[in-house]
């Protein structure tokens, strides 16, 4: 069994990757450690809480992480993925967040990692104010991961909530430079441009049309929280013939490894100081400073197998 950690600000494509990673029967959810990012920590507690009774996993611990980034302040995304964060479906029956266990997400982090020493992917798709508080209270941790999976990020300068940075990035830039500096694991990297504009890993329309209608229960949930994101992506002027989201591939990569299809080790940092380019990853690609590769930049996946994994995981 592969055992994983999923470290989430559970807006929709968070509660994407938490489903195909609950349903992958080669893999073990050790636990979801929650930050804040698309919405505030305690919500996020609740979007996790949530999706888990859908699935009837409310036995996967739930710890909550940091409520703000390092440095800088909450900054919003509802815009993207509602004021709760999964699409503002209503929900009759929400789960206590006495759920919630009392530890708190870094220590549960380091103590995961001393009772699995070399054998947890911990899957980031959030900003990682937690893994960089989890590295300054012990500088081994990183070292007894199996590898650190992120999803955040840019390649090429293209940005998301600012003209050049990624959301993960540019909502705790100071813990995205710690963690790509501070971790010695093998770390990949899905990052933005990859995950929204590449031909190569986007899932054409009519068979996410196909996805969405997945009549079961799963099915259901998972295109009710989507339903409004899917629209306004049909409609949006930047159109294209694919359907793109973004965590879900973080949790591929570290499930699936096999579906990975090309890669490019680089030297990676991020701006913290620009004047305009705060946030934003940089890349070493001619290896200019002489550095070894920190970042393994994923380019490619087997869209076939990205596809069956959501039916896997929603019939
Ligand atoms: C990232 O930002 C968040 O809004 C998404 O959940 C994803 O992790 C994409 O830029
Ligand atoms: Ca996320």
């Amino acid at each position: 069994n592969k055992l994983v950690v999923l470290d989430v600000d559970c807006g929709q494509d968070d509660a994407q990757a938490i489903m195909l990673a609950l349903t992958r029967p080669n893999v073990q959810v050790l636990g979801i450690t929650c930050v804040s990012g698309n919405v505030g920590v305690h919500q996020v507690c609740r979007n996790v809480l949530r999706i888990l009774k859908v699935f009837g996993r409310l036995d996967v611990p739930v710890y909550r992480g940091a409520d703000v980034p390092i440095l800088g302040t909450h900054m919003d995304c509802s815009h993207w993925h509602g004021q709760d964060g999964l699409g503002d479906v209503p929900d009759p029956d929400p789960p206590s967040l006495e759920l919630v266990q009392s530890e708190h997400a870094v220590t549960a982090l380091l103590r995961l990692s001393k009772e699995h020493p070399g054998e947890i992917s911990l899957v980031a798709m959030a900003p990682l104010t937690n893994l960089a508080l989890a590295v300054r209270m012990d500088p081994e941790f990183p070292a007894r991961l199996r590898e650190l999976v992120i999803m955040g990020g840019n390649i090429n300068a293209r940005g998301r909530v600012t003209p050049t940075a990624e959301f993960n990035f540019a909502y705790d830039s100071e813990a995205a430079h710690m963690v790509l500096s501070g971790y010695p694991c093998p770390v990949s990297d899905i990052p933005y441009e990859v995950c929204r504009f590449s031909p190569d890993c986007g899932i054409p329309w009519d068979e996410w049309d196909k996805i969405m209608a997945i009549p079961t229960e799963r099915g259901k949930f998972h295109s009710a929280i989507l339903a409004a994101s899917t629209a306004r992506e049909k409609a949006a002027k930047t159109h294209t013939p694919l359907y793109h989201t973004c965590d879900p591939y973080a949790l591929m990569v570290a499930a699936r490894p096999d579906i990975v299809m090309e890669t490019e080790d680089v030297y990676a940092t991020v701006e913290l100081r620009g004047e305009v380019t705060r946030g934003q990853m940089v890349c070493d690609y001619r290896g200019l400073w002489k550095k070894e590769p920190n970042l393994r930049v994923v380019k490619k996946l087997d869209m076939k197998a990205a596809i069956q994994m959501f039916w896997d995981a929603l019939q």
